[in-house]
């Protein structure tokens, strides 16, 4: 990886540590945005309505978090995010069952993979501490909590 020169001091094998680990969650917050939003468009039944906007409040949050992730690694002077083809390879997570759209089914596969991310970017906030970048942990502290209290807005609609 070749790394911009930086006044941050910050040792360069920290940096390309922490770049690599925030590409690979920009990719996976991405692909759950995605999700979520074939969520918002295809999501049918008695809860339509409070589901449907739901969702989209969900997706606003992880492309704000995505942005914040992205320019985080741009900041520690790694190139930040990739083209689309390559985060959908590097997402490797469950992909969105197409086909499924009974609002208790969409709200159920909504948490899960919420709770995927959620509980990832929960790992990386003591992994990115352990590595001596207080920065990006304390940008990974604010996304959790934001994704936990997300995850209970789901928990909580869907009693899922
Ligand atoms: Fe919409």
């Amino acid at each position: 990886m070749s790394l911009r020169a930086t006044r941050i001091e910050m040792p360069a094998s920290t940096r390309e540590q922490v770049v690599t680990l925030l590409n690979q969650r920009v990719a996976e917050v991405t692909d759950v945005w995605m999700q979520i939003k074939l969520a918002h468009w295809n999501v049918r039944g008695p809860h339509f309505q409070a589901y449907h906007t739901l969702f989209d409040t969900l997706a606003d949050h992880l492309l704000e978090a995505q942005d914040a992730l992205a320019e985080r690694a741009a900041t520690l002077g790694g190139e930040a995010g990739m083209p689309l083809g390559q985060m959908a390879q590097m997402a490797n997570g469950p992909t969105w069952p197409m086909g499924v759209r009974q609002d208790r089914q969409v709200i159920i596969l909504v948490a899960d993979r919420l709770s995927h991310i959620a509980n990832r970017i929960r790992q990386d906030i003591d992994e990115t501490a352990a590595w001596g970048d207080a920065g990006t942990a304390d940008l990974l502290t604010e996304i959790s909590r934001q994704l936990d209290h997300d995850l209970w807005l789901v928990e909580a609609h869907g009693e899922a």
